[in-house]
């Protein structure tokens, strides 16, 4: 069996479209809307092909009507992007969002997975990185062979008090310097962190034409085309990763 695992897909359709990889099964963690030009086709896309997905933090906000505050970092561009998100999402789209659960478990292949947005202790948002220990204390009662999760934003793969912690990264917004679209197949058990090459121009064009605001627009742009906000502005990239 072969596993498509996608998360933080945020809006971005010229990514998403870019991951051409036949599979029997695709699980989506959570994160379609917000940041991104196109979360009407990315709710869409979800809709038809994710077989088990997830709620973000960001699918979240969104269908609860939730207003964000904050001037910086990717609070801002939360911000900054919600009202056109509310805008974008027909009637059926938002539904969709509000029923995603936050945690869902599925055997495939004869493993158990769970799947959850943020941590198994706070599924929409405790912010974990690429850290065995702190992801052990997380698992030891996940009763699951391989744990699922995004919203870091970080691709990595690692083990935990006997489990597997996959976070197959951004597909729409890579925040780790890489801005190529990132997700994760797993086939026959093995998990393979992949990275795809995608027409960001195409993403940054539609930006550009969109209602967001102009800083927003400058920042969003820069974080597309390098994977990470600018480096003149750590505070930006240091705060708040929701
Ligand atoms: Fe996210």
């Amino acid at each position: 069996m072969r596993i498509l695992v996608v998360s933080d897909i945020h809006a971005n359709w010229p990514a998403l479209a870019a991951i051409n990889e036949p599979h029997d099964v695709c699980l989506c963690l959570g994160d379609l809307v917000d940041y991104g030009p196109n979360p009407s086709r990315c709710v869409r896309w979800a809709m038809e092909h994710a077989d088990h997905a997830i709620r973000g933090n960001h699918d979240h906000g969104v269908a609860q009507g939730i207003p964000v505050t904050g001037e910086t970092g990717y609070r801002y561009l939360t911000k900054a992007s919600r009202p056109y998100m509310w805008d974008a999402l027909g009637q059926e789209e938002r539904r969709y969002l509000l029923q995603l659960p936050l945690t869902r478990r599925v055997t495939l292949d004869g493993k158990r997975f769970l799947m959850v947005h943020a941590t198994p202790r706070d599924p929409l948002d405790e912010y974990l990185m690429k850290d065995p220990q702190a992801w052990a204390k997380r698992v030891q009662s996940a009763e699951a062979d391989i744990v699922c999760v995004g919203h870091s934003h970080m691709q990595f793969n690692l083990a935990a008090d006997g489990v597997i912690v996959l976070n197959p990264g951004s597909v729409g917004q890579p925040r780790d310097g890489d801005p190529r679209a990132a997700y994760a197949v797993i086939e026959d058990n093995r998990i393979e962190l992949k990275r795809v090459e995608y027409p960001i121009e195409e993403t940054i064009a539609d930006i550009e034409a969109s209602s967001f605001p102009d800083r927003a627009k400058q920042l969003l742009c820069h974080s597309l085309r390098h994977g990470r906000l600018p480096e003149a502005a750590p505070a930006l990239a240091a705060e708040d990763p929701a």
